[in-house]
């Protein structure tokens, strides 16, 4: 019998995993720990950074800008020639140029779900560990309540649902602007394949990417804006919403974005007026 009473180093260790889940560290940058308790809790010296030398430095930041112009000429003509979701799922799949494919988060491209002829298109940042895993959006804990708050809205099999971006950013982090900007044509490709009539952007990140607004998501949200297409001329109407992750962190919020998706479902709903 143990005396001792105290947990053994695999109890501990699976508890303080268990630690780092629930804040949501799920991945490791180094393969070893820094010990800043023995470093004496001080901070890292600040690296100071040599001055860049102006040729070679400004040649390597032209060419990452050509690098990220070429890769969104590139999914522009992948997506222009998918002529049905299936095809545009195949070719999102096998396209090589969004930098997060390869950051190691990632195992699989994460495309849609939902009905293919939605009236509503809700877009997401990206996705998490969980819909990395199953490869489908909005399937871990924020999907969930996702998925709660549009079938008590009566939207449950009225959405098809998508991110942003199609792998998951390494630790969750938010997509760049950058890996947005390289995915867009296949979201873009999305909307115009579906036709739905209205957009629900859900989280800051996807509404300042698809509407191009340097607000914040608690100003943008319920408010409608008008998206419009880069390649084609297609306008619909679209509302930010607060993430679903967001209100599982903040659950006194989530009658802020009931409130939105309230008025979601009134502007749908509404008899259209004839032409
Ligand atoms: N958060 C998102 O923005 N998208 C997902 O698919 C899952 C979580």
């Amino acid at each position: 019998m143990d005396l001792t009473n105290s947990p053994s180093p695999q109890i501990l260790a699976e508890s303080l995993l268990a630690f780092w889940a629930d804040v949501g560290v799920d991945c490791l940058y180094q393969d070893e720990a820094i010990d800043r308790i023995a470093a004496g809790l001080r901070p890292p010296p600040r690296r100071i950074e040599p001055a860049p030398i102006p040729s070679p430095a400004a040649s390597a930041a032209g060419s990452k800008a050509s690098d990220l112009e070429a890769a969104i000429a590139q999914a522009r003509v992948l997506a222009g020639q998918a002529q049905d979701l299936a095809a545009l799922a195949e070719a999102i799949a096998a396209f090589q140029g969004c930098p997060i494919r390869f950051d190691g988060a990632a195992t699989k491209a994460v495309f849609s779900r939902g009905p293919a002829d939605a009236p509503v298109m809700i877009i997401g940042e990206g996705p998490g560990a969980e819909e990395d895993a199953r490869g489908e959006p909005f399937v871990g804990r924020a999907g969930q309540l996702l998925d709660r708050m549009l079938d008590a809205a009566g939207l449950t099999n009225r959405t098809f649902i998508t991110n942003t971006v199609f792998w998951r950013p390494p630790g969750n982090r938010t997509p760049t602007l950058d890996e947005q900007r390289v995915c867009a044509p296949f979201v873009e490709r999305a909307i115009s394949l579906v036709r739905p009539r209205m957009l629900l952007l859900v989280g800051g990140a996807s509404a300042k990417a698809m509407l191009k607004r340097e607000e914040g998501i608690l100003a943008m949200r319920g408010r409608w804006f008008e998206w419009r297409a880069e390649d084609e001329n297609l306008e619909l109407p679209a509302m930010p919403t607060l993430h679903p992750a967001f209100l599982l962190r903040q659950p006194a919020a989530k009658k802020k974005a009931w409130s939105d998706l309230v008025s979601l479902v009134q502007r749908l709903d509404r008899p259209e007026r004839p032409h």
